[in-house]
This record gives C-alpha cells, sequence and structure tokens, in this order.
C-alpha cells in the first residue's frame, strides 16, 4: 500500500500542475478534487487527440465543441489566475480554433500545431506538468 501511494504521488507530480507539498502529500492525493477546468482540459487534450489522426489520415480536424468555450469560465485551482497574459493566451487560443476550423486538407496540419504550440505557450506560463504530453500532439 505505501509503495502504491508512492508511485501514485510521484505519477501525480510528473503528469498533474498541483504542486502538493510534501507533509500534506498524502492528505492532499486523498482530497484531490480536480478543478472544473482540469476537467475540461483533460477532455479538450482527448479531443485535439481524435482530432490529430483525422488529420494525419488526411481528412480536416474535428468540429471544434461550443463546450470548450467554458476555458473562459471554468473554475481554476487555487494557485492559478486569470491574469492577463492568461486572458491573452486563451484569446490566442481559440483565434487558432477559429483558423484550423477553416481549414483545407493542404492547411489543416500547420493550423492545427500552430493551435497546439498555443496550449503549450499558455502551459509554459502556467502548469508545466503536462507540457511533454501535449508536445506529443504535435503532428510531425
Ligand atoms: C490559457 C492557458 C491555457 C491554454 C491555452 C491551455 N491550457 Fe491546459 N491548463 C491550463 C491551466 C491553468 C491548467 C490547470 C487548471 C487548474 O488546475 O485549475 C491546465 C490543465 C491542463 C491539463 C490537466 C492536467 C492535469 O492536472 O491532469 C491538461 C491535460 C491540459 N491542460 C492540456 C491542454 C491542451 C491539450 C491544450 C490545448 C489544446 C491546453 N491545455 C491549452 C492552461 C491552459
Amino acid at each position: 500500500m505505501k509503495n502504491i501511494m508512492l508511485i501514485l504521488s510521484l505519477l501525480f507530480a510528473l503528469i498533474s500542475c498541483e504542486k502538493p507539498k510534501e507533509k500534506e502529500q498524502k492528505e492532499e492525493m486523498i482530497m484531490y478534487v480536480p478543478s472544473e477546468m482540469t476537467v475540461l482540459m483533460r477532455e479538450m487534450f482527448e479531443f485535439q487527440e481524435k482530432s490529430k489522426k483525422q488529420i494525419e489520415n488526411g481528412q480536416l480536424p474535428l468540429g471544434f465543441p461550443e463546450k470548450f468555450k467554458e476555458i473562459h469560465s471554468a473554475e481554476l485551482s487555487d494557485q492559478f489566475e486569470r491574469d492577463a497574459s492568461f486572458k491573452g493566451f486563451t484569446n490566442l487560443y481559440f483565434q487558432d480554433i477559429e483558423r484550423l476550423n477553416s481549414s483545407t486538407k493542404e492547411t489543416a496540419k500547420k493550423n492545427f500545431n500552430l493551435a497546439i504550440n498555443t496550449c503549450i505557450a499558455c502551459h509554459n506560463t502556467t502548469c508545466h506538468g503536462p507540457v511533454t504530453r501535449i508536445k506529443k500532439l504535435l503532428i510531425k
């Protein structure tokens, strides 16, 4: 059981934005409830994985679901703040998505990668944990 907790908390530290403090680590793990934004971002990650496959198969990207617009308002966990830079990246991301949605099969790959680079840029200023995973979304 102790080992499992250790592995879990290591994994947690690797993939998540949260930075559990050592002493409270165990307690936080048990009480951890992902924020609205975290839940939304995880769904968006899966969505972009599917969209990537679609483009790799020579098709147009999947239509971007309206619900992801909630990124503008979804509740963040305490350590993050919707400051000017955050809002800037959010707006940039939605511009990228608009461009992606009006892509042709020829421009889809380039526009997809532009959008993913905005995910990475925002994450580099806020939540470093998932950056390596997000980079894997880039189409070669
Ligand atoms: C405007 C900045 C911003 C943009 C753009 C952005 N993210 Fe995020 N992302 C965040 C923040 C901040 C969190 C942490 C939310 C929280 O803890 O409340 C997060 C959380 C996540 C998580 C959850 C990590 C966990 O703890 O499980 C994933 C996965 C993720 N983002 C992937 C993406 C992907 C993929 C994109 C682009 C398609 C993207 N993000 C675009 C700021 C952003």
